[in-house]
């Protein structure tokens, strides 16, 4: 795992841009594996401004890492919604060549199997990951066996508080969500790994130091080929 330590959260931004922009630079078929929270933000708001300087993302495609589930477009708070108003609505991307699992969909199960067969069909060239406080990467909590592919999940009391600041009252935030499995995280050619603050700190020696352990999933990403840690100096501190 190759680790870029960043004097702050828009050095950060900026170095994850760079990595991106420069894959559809070399590719103009490029397909990005996307994340939502607030990590990616910075980063997606470089994507935008690259937009605007003359980059095209017209046959770009992208695949995102989750979504709550019962929730959808029509809600503001589903990841749909989020990939939206943070990226998609601001570049010249074609909507049709952007996914992220259903969340509304009446037969996850089934969904679950669409989306892995996507996924498959779809070769990422570069994976943008955030870090879960608890290690988690897409929605794979603590346990999810490395060998798991897109599943529902049931969230954490960790991960359902820290996602409550984002939702009206931590009653709003779902119980259950779908995500990419691990094994299908693995699979993209590149993998970008960001975490900003120090709260992200534990997480972070865990996943670059720590025993490759199913207990912290992102710790997986030790054994891929190609991941690049971007961290901030206080996400960093640890390490
Ligand atoms: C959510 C997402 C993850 C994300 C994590 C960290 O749980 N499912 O994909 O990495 O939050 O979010 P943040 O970047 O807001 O700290």
């Amino acid at each position: 795992m190759k680790i870029i330590k960043t004097k702050d959260y828009n050095e950060l931004s900026a170095t994850s841009a760079d990595v991106v922009i420069s894959e559809i630079r070399k590719n103009k078929n490029a397909v990005l594996g996307l994340a939502t929270g607030s990590t990616p933000i910075g980063m997606y708001d470089l994507m935008i401004k690259a937009c605007r300087d003359g980059l095209s993302y017209r046959t770009v495609k992208t695949l995102n890492l989750d979504e709550y589930v019962g929730l959808g477009a029509d809600s503001p708070d589903s990841y749909v919604s989020f990939m939206r108003d943070k990226l998609f609505e601001h570049i010249d991307i074609d909507m049709k060549n952007t996914h992220l699992p259903d969340g509304k969909a009446a037969d996850m199960q089934a969904e679950c199997a669409r989306y892995s067969a996507l996924i498959k069909s779809m070769p990422r060239d570069v994976q943008v990951l955030g870090l879960g406080r608890n290690g988690h990467i897409g929605f794979n909590e603590p346990g999810t066996p490395f060998d798991s592919v897109t599943h529902v999940v049931r969230l954490t009391d960790d991960t359902v508080e820290a996602n409550a600041r984002l939702f009206a009252c931590k009653d709003d935030v779902p119980r259950y969500a779908v995500t990419m499995g691990i094994a299908e995280i693995m699979q993209a050619k590149k993998i970008i790994l960001l975490a900003s603050g120090a709260g992200k700190a534990q997480a972070v020696y865990a996943a670059a130091r720590g025993k490759i352990t199913e207990t912290c999933p992102a710790s997986v990403l030790q054994n891929h080929p190609d991941v690049i840690l971007i961290a901030d100096e206080e996400a960093h501190a640890l390490l």
